[in-house]
Order: structure tokens, then C-alpha cells, then sequence
């Protein structure tokens, strides 16, 4: 006789996106919670994470190319918090809360690779999609690439609200660093120097953009940590201390962009690095998992503190998901965006 199993939802990718990601790329399917099979256990997706970087993944030439596009039809990967209903696994119990790459959908079977239970000193749970997971680790792993922080060192981080940056700041501010962010519109620049540490704010759509930032780097900044990249590198130059270090975290700006026709900025970005000996590089948090003890522990003392304050945007239902990614790129909101899977 076979028993019943639970139904739930996941949400595949239909096509790969022609330029703009739109919700119609995606499509959402019912389907039966898979079996336990010896060595695994079955996690009940909680929360889910919207991360940029699954644009570069469901791209059809992600990064050009340099990476193998996911195959239609396929579960979209990704960060979630779940807990643990089902287990045959000795190292995870049932009613365990637990963070891994479970997937856009309702029911994930796992052996326990890439898991990581739920540190409770970070909060709630759901923490574990931001200040606590990719986004947190990617501020904390990028500012070790760059170095650490000195006293008294300005940094400059464009997509300053994003959950990235909105981590970078108050790690920043807590070292004795100056943390100064690049945003879109006044809600988000309060937010940066009301609630996430930043000494200072520029607005991007502002008509006097070039003089905020003239004002909040009266000695240049010593480090840009670039989450966007595109055209803001250029703009930006003037506003680069000699010896300074362009850092690129991600390049939010390219990801839906089709074949470059604007202006090419080479000649004045490499005018730059020759004239004030700036370094271009970039970091990755993958395979740095030995950083993530020293890393939970910083974060922790920071939200113990109140120095950091976790910032989320829970939007409500799976079926949020193709939206809420769509929204990264046009409507962004302050902090991490995740979608609640069960009922709130
Ligand atoms: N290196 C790594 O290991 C690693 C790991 C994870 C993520 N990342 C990268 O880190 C970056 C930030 O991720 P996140 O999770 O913080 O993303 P996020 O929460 O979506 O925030 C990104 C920010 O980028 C800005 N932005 C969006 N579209 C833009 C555009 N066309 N031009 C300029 N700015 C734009 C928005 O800020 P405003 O509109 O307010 O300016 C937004 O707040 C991404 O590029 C991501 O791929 C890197």
C-alpha cells in the first residue's frame, strides 16, 4: 500500500529571460512532497530568499557564458529557512529549523550538504536569509578581500540599502571605518544614516548628486565596494582618494542588460587607476565558509548591541516569488526581501 504525500507548490523556470526579467519567465507547479530515502531528510520551506544573483543563473549565457544556464523546467535554486518534517538522516531531527539551498518551492529533500542549522543569536529565523546568510556573509567576506577596515578609512558602497550593503554599514561603522552609501530617493538615504550606519548618504536620482557625494567625501574614498556596477564606476572616479581600492561585490546595473551601446568609459576609468594608482578587484563568499564562525559571532554582538538592526521585506505566498524577483530590479526596498511560505 502507498501512503499519501503532502502536496505543495515549487516554481520553475519556463524560459530563459530575452533581456528584462518578467513574472511570465516563471511558471508554478503543484507537486507531491518527494520520499525519504535513507541518508535524507525532508525540510517544509518557511522562508524563501529573492536573491539577485538567480538572474545571472536563469540567464541564458550567465556571465557571457562563463557559467552553464539552468535548464528549463528546473526548480529555481536559492537560499531557504525551513523546518524538518521527515528525517532517515542521523544528523538532522525532525522539527529542526535549518537554512540551505532548498529551492522556490514547498518541500526539499536533502542529505545535509550546504546545510547549516539556525543560529539563534541572530533573531528571528528568517535572519538567516539576510544580516545571517548570503547577503551578511558577502559584506563580511568583502571587507575582509579588502583588507579589513582601519580607523578612520572611508568607504564608499553603491547599492548601499540593498541587503548587502545594509550589513556592510553598520560592520563598517563598528570598526572605526566611515561608511557613505549610494542610493535612489530620500526614504532610502533617511534609512542608511537614520537606521544602518552610514555616516552619509548620496541620492543617484538627484539633480545634485555629484555635490552630495563632493560633500559626504570631503578626503575621497578609500575603498568603493561596487554592488551595481555599470556606469556608476565613472561617475564616481573624482570621488576615489589615491591608492583607493575598487572592490566589485556584484554588478546589479548588468545583469538584465542587453549588448553594451552606451557611452565606453574605459579610457577614463583607466586614466584613473593609472593617475591615482587605483586597484580594480573583485571577491566571492563562495568557498569561504571557514570565515562563517568568526563572521556569526560579529553579527550577533552587532544585532545583540542594536547596532544592527535587521531590515526585511516578507512579501506573503510562494506565488510572490516571479514578482518579488521582477521588483529587485525596478521598485528596490530597503534590506532583504524574502517571501513567507506558510501561513503568517
Ligand atoms: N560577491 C559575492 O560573493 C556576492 C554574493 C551575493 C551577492 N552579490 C552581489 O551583491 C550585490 C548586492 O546584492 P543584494 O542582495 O544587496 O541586492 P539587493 O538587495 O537587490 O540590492 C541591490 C541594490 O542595487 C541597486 N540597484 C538595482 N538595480 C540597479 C541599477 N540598474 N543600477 C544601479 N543600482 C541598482 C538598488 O539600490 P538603489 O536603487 O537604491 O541605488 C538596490 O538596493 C548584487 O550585485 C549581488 O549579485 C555578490
Amino acid at each position: 500500500m502507498t501512503t499519501s504525500r503532502p502536496k505543495g507548490q515549487r516554481i520553475i523556470l519556463r524560459r530563459h529571460p530575452a533581456q528584462e526579467l518578467l513574472p511570465s519567465d516563471f511558471d508554478l507547479e503543484t507537486q507531491e512532497a518527494p520520499e525519504v530515502t535513507p541518508r535524507k531528510f525532508l525540510v517544509k520551506n518557511m522562508f524563501v530568499s529573492v536573491d539577485p544573483m538567480l538572474r545571472v543563473y536563469i540567464d541564458a549565457a550567465p556571465l557571457g557564458g562563463l557559467m552553464p544556464p539552468l535548464p528549463p523546467g528546473t526548480t529555481i535554486p536559492g537560499p531557504a529557512v525551513g523546518e524538518v518534517i521527515e528525517s532517515r538522516n542521523a544528523d538532522f531531527a525532525v522539527g529542526d529549523l535549518v537554512e540551505g539551498r532548498f529551492g522556490w518551492q514547498d518541500y526539499a529533500l536533502s542529505d545535509g550538504t550546504g546545510v547549516r542549522r539556525i543560529n539563534t543569536a541572530l533573531g528571528a529565523p528568517e535572519n538567516a536569509l539576510g544580516i545571517g546568510g548570503l547577503p551578511g556573509f558577502t559584506a563580511y567576506v568583502g571587507l575582509n578581500a579588502a583588507g579589513g577596515v582601519r580607523p578612520g578609512q572611508n568607504f564608499l558602497v553603491s547599492g548601499a540599502a540593498g541587503a548587502v550593503g545594509s550589513v556592510a554599514g553598520p560592520l563598517i561603522k563598528s570598526r572605526g571605518g566611515r561608511a557613505v552609501g549610494i542610493v535612489s530617493g530620500a526614504e532610502k538615504k533617511r534609512y542608511l544614516t537614520e537606521q544602518a550606519g552610514y555616516a552619509a548618504a548620496a541620492d543617484r536620482t538627484a539633480p545634485d548628486f555629484l555635490d552630495q557625494l563632493k560633500t559626504a567625501l570631503p578626503d575621497g574614498a578609500d575603498v568603493y565596494f561596487d554592488n551595481v556596477g555599470g556606469p556608476m564606476l565613472a561617475t564616481i572616479l573624482p570621488f576615489l582618494a589615491r591608492n583607493a581600492l575598487v572592490l566589485i561585490s556584484g554588478l546589479m546595473a548588468q545583469y538584465q542588460a542587453g549588448p553594451e551601446t552606451g557611452p565606453d568609459h574605459l579610457p577614463e576609468v583607466l586614466r584613473a587607476v593609472m593617475g591615482k594608482n587605483i586597484r580594480i578587484q573583485s571577491f566571492t563568499q563562495f568557498g569561504q565558509d571557514a570565515q562563517r564562525p568568526a563572521f556569526e559571532a560579529e553579527i550577533a554582538e552587532l544585532v545583540g548591541s542594536g547596532a544592527l538592526k535587521p531590515e526585511l521585506h516578507i512579501e506573503q505566498g510562494l506565488e510572490r516569488l516571479p514578482e518579488a524577483m521582477c521588483g529587485l530590479f525596478k521598485n528596490s526596498v530597503p534590506g532583504k526581501v524574502i517571501v513567507r511560505t506558510t501561513q503568517a
